[in-house]
């Protein structure tokens, strides 16, 4: 079936190991002949937390080179920045119109926020997921690659298009599916990597000697288990290592049989570790050298987010005119 796939990733920083597992190795297999995507850098959202515009305009153009280096291809996919598309915030605006106010300040990652600075919630931060709603609805997006922490998101992009399907003709839109499985990356402390904690995550850039030092002085195990002889609970307890085994480890050492022999006391945290720096080192080689090839390919950037931007203002405009034109507004 052919798909239209679309996702964004805001430039708050380069990418970390999580971005890659999470969502952009996604990104890069959905590159197939029959399918359109749309993989952007969503520079408007990141205006809600992010003040430095030196470090947004530099983020952005980095971002597209970690893209590449990742696998994306020009000739395959369509790379943007989100705010080289006007009409991304004319759409944005006219499907606020349909959403609740209350489900925005129900979202956790919303309250969460709210918790820990409550004077620095702007309109821009509540309307979060109505641009991203507008980003995913724009292209006619078919299917959204994300890593689990953007669920609420995608859902609340889905019910828009369904409210405004009830209201305005149900054929607008078709509604945007998310990825069977999705996953969460956790960081060398066990809670999601980020960007913004970079103590706790594992840039794409980490040199290999440094990514084994990392994982074998900060990587969160078993806290229960303090002799080698203490059996472990992997699956419970290992917060930082062994959820990263179930998603990368291949091979002789297969995440189950790791976990049998946690259980069991056969292997030690130190070898564990080991083992996943093993393989995060074996999937970041080629990314880290293909990204030095890109370091100084600055004109090939600005010539890949221009053509891109005017392909995906394409589609995005004709979804804005549709719109308008069903909600009663004329352009005179
Ligand atoms: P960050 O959370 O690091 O600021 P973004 O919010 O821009 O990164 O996320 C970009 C994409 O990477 C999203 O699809 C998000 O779900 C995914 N992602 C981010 N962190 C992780 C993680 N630790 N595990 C899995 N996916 C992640
Ligand atoms: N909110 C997403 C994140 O923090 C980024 C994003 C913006 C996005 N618009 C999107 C992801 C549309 C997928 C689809 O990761």
């Amino acid at each position: 079936m052919s798909e239209v796939i679309l996702s964004g990733i805001r430039a708050t920083g380069r990418l970390h190991f999580g971005n890659f597992i999470g969502a952009v190795r996604h990104f890069v297999d959905f590159q197939k002949p029959g399918n359109q995507c749309f993989y952007f850098i969503a520079d408007l959202h990141t205006l809600t937390t992010l003040k430095d515009p030196n470090e947004l305009r530099k983020n952005l153009r980095e971002i597209v080179k970690d893209y590449l280096a990742a696998g994306l291809n020009p000739e395959n996919c369509t790379i943007y920045a989100q705010s080289s598309i006007p009409e991304l915030s004319e759409l944005s605006l006219l499907l606020s119109m349909l959403q609740p106010l209350g489900e925005l300040q129900n979202i956790p990652t919303f309250k969460e926020l709210v918790r820990r600075n409550p004077d620095q919630v702007s309109l821009g931060l509540i309307t979060y997921p109505v641009l991203m709603a507008a980003d995913i609805l724009g292209p006619r997006t078919t299917l959204v690659p994300v890593g689990s922490d953007q669920v609420p998101n995608v859902e609340l992009a889905r019910d828009l298009a369904r409210r405004f399907n009830d209201r305005f003709g149900d054929s607008t839109f078709v509604i945007p599916r998310m990825m069977e499985r999705m996953d969460r990356v956790p960081g060398l402390d066990g809670e999601k990597m980020g960007k913004s904690d970079a103590a706790n995550a594992i840039g794409m850039d980490t040199p290999p000697e440094q990514i084994r030092r990392l994982y074998l002085s900060k990587g969160q195990t078993d806290p229960l288990r303090i002799k080698r002889t203490d059996p472990g609970d992997p699956h419970n307890r290992c917060r930082g290592i062994y959820p990263i085994h179930s998603l990368v480890t291949e091979g002789e050492f297969k995440s189950l049989s790791i976990a049998r022999k946690c259980i069991a006391a056969e292997i030690s945290c130190v070898e564990c570790k080991n083992l996943v720096a093993d393989s995060v080192i074996r999937i970041l080689a080629p990314f880290q050298e293909r990204r030095r090839e890109l370091a100084d390919k600055d004109a090939y950037v600005t010539e890949i987010l221009h053509e891109g931007g005017k392909k995906a203002r394409v589609a995005i405009a004709e979804t804005t005119s549709i719109l308008r034109d069903k909600m009663g507004i004329v352009v005179y």
